[in-house]
């Protein structure tokens, strides 16, 4: 496995139905991830009638709100394997309080509301499992009028980076994450610039302010997904490219886990900036960039591009854009997909089914 304390990449795969035991378990031994979870779900299951959206096999979240004294727990899964799971526990460790159901939220209807809905369905970029659609799709069929939702408020911010200096030894993705790889390119449809996580990163890795590109707010309705972006150099050096990280409340007034500053299984994103040319710039110059948000063709899980100008303080100034997509046909267009697939290293779809999964969850653990 990469080591923890090294960058390494791995691909962003929470957005396709690729969940596998190894997945689950990396977020079930995510402690920071679970305490601010827990602690939302502690405070407000009390009395509640609560809905849980992506329980997976482990049943975590409704397992807690029916041991809170929630009124009734309801839990939807949509894989056949961890909606099986989930019943077994269900029964097992609370009999007749927890009711699974199987399919996908946004298609199953049920036969009465709940005022509290728990869904972790936040992605590596807050928002690109769907979360804001699903939430808004749940509160039209699913939820009370006024209903809370877990997590309160992901923001995803962005900061300047430069992944040739955290990789000098050129990019790789760990062979065996290669699979994983092989299963996003299969569940999106074919090959593409697929969205690229980076582990053993923190602070130190960033060159530039910082701010948010979305900020999703879901007990107000609130969904921020894309604006202008103003990141200022703050150190010297290449950039080449952004990367981004969440900054997640699990329940309002409680406390926030900043992901780039805590190890947790939501591994900052990198994103490749093309630009006109290769970047070396000063404390003081400035990126300046609209960050555009649309859903994909499922209708689900959005896509995120970014377009504009590092403009140097010697007022010169160099076209950017970039782009971070669900699914899409430019495939080796970015530098970064571009050294990752070069034609030496192929990388086959149709291998996925077949090929070796990590069997120690240790292995997978950032
Ligand atoms: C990130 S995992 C979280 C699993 C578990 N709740 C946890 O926190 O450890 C998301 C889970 O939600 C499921 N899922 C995603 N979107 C869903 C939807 N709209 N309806 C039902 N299940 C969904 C996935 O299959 C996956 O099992």
């Amino acid at each position: 496995m990469p080591d923890p304390d090294r960058p390494h990449l791995w691909p962003s795969v929470g957005e396709y139905p690729i969940y596998d035991a190894f997945l689950y378990h990396a977020m079930l031994a995510d402690q920071h991830r679970n305490a601010v979870f827990r602690d939302a779900v502690l405070r407000q299951a009390p009395g509640a009638t609560v809905l849980e959206i992506g329980c997976g096999p482990d049943l975590l979240w409704s397992l807690y709100a029916a041991e809170a004294g929630a009124d009734r727990v309801v839990a939807i899964e949509s894989l056949d394997d961890s909606v099986r799971r989930a019943e077994e526990l269900a029964r097992d460790r609370a009999p007749g309080r927890i009711r699974v159901v199987a399919g996908l939220s946004t298609e199953v209807t049920l036969p009465d509301r709940a005022s509290l809905c728990i869904a972790e369905l936040v992605g590596c970029i807050g928002g690109s499992e769907g979360m804001a659609r699903v939430i808004e799709d749940a509160r039209r069929r699913h939820l009370c009028p006024g209903a809370r939702v877990v997590p309160h408020r992901v923001r995803t911010m962005a900061a300047a980076v430069c992944l040739a200096d955290l990789m000098p030894d050129g990019p790789g993705v760990p062979e065996i994450l290669v699979p994983y790889v092989e299963s996003v390119f299969r569940a999106a449809g074919g090959f593409f610039d697929l969205r690229m996580c980076v582990g053993g990163v923190g602070y130190e890795a960033i060159r530039s302010t910082t701010a948010a590109v979305e900020d999703l707010r879901f007990n107000e309705g609130d969904y921020r997904q894309g604006g202008d972006l103003r990141l200022t150099m703050t150190r010297p050096g290449g950039v080449d490219g952004l990367l981004l990280w969440l900054d997640l409340q699990g329940r309002a007034g409680g406390e926030r886990l900043d992901t780039l500053a805590t190890r947790t299984s939501w591994l900052p994103v990198y994103v490749p900036l093309v630009g006109a040319e290769p970047m070396t710039l000063d404390p003081g110059d400035v990126i300046e960039l609209r960050v555009t948000s649309e859903l994909s063709a499922d209708g689900i899980h959005p896509d995120y591009r970014f377009a504009g100008s590092v403009r140097r303080t010697d007022c010169r100034r160099i076209q950017v854009a970039a782009e971070s997509l669900y699914a899409g046909s430019a495939f080796r267009r970015s530098p970064l997909h571009a050294a990752l697939f070069s034609a030496e290293k192929p990388v086959d779809p149709d291998r996925a089914s077949r090929a070796r999964r990590p069997s120690d969850p240790a292995e997978v653990r950032p």
